[in-house]
């Protein structure tokens, strides 16, 4: 798919948000390896730290079917500004694919790309 459609999946998923306490709704999706797409969307919860992030929804719904790397993901909301992944989804992100490709929109028109590495560089790691 092109970024285009990408973010197009992103802004469809945001329309399911689940966010009576913030009203800041989130679209993401989320590119495989192999072509497929994930969607997810921000669920909060009136415990807020409980809140999942759209990013988490995508990329959990992804390997939950089983993919291990990812290529792209898109990220929206209504707002103006670009929507960048948060540093806690950062991380979740880089266990996976550190070298994704962070396409962070703004709600009207307009994205930037960035890599995963250059959002959360020197990324917590060990030999397990
Ligand atoms: N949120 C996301 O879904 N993704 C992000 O990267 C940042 C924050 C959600 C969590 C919460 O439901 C709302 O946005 C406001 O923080």
């Amino acid at each position: 798919v092109t970024d285009k459609d990408l973010i197009g999946l992103a802004r469809e998923a945001k329309k399911n948000s689940y966010c009576p306490y913030s009203a800041f709704a989130v679209g993401a999706a989320i590119e495989c390896e192999d072509g497929t797409v994930y969607t997810g969307t921000n669920v909060e919860n009136k415990s807020f730290g409980a809140t999942i992030c759209a990013e988490a929804v995508a990329l959990t719904s992804a390997v939950a079917d089983g993919h291990r790397s990812f290529r792209r993901i898109a990220i929206i909301s209504d707002d103006i500004q670009y929507c960048y992944p948060c540093g806690s989804c950062r991380q979740l992100l880089t266990e996976f694919s550190p070298d994704l490709e962070v396409l962070s929109c703004r709600s009207t028109d307009g994205y930037v790309s960035y890599r995963l590495r250059e959002l959360l560089p020197k990324a917590f790691e060990y030999r397990s």
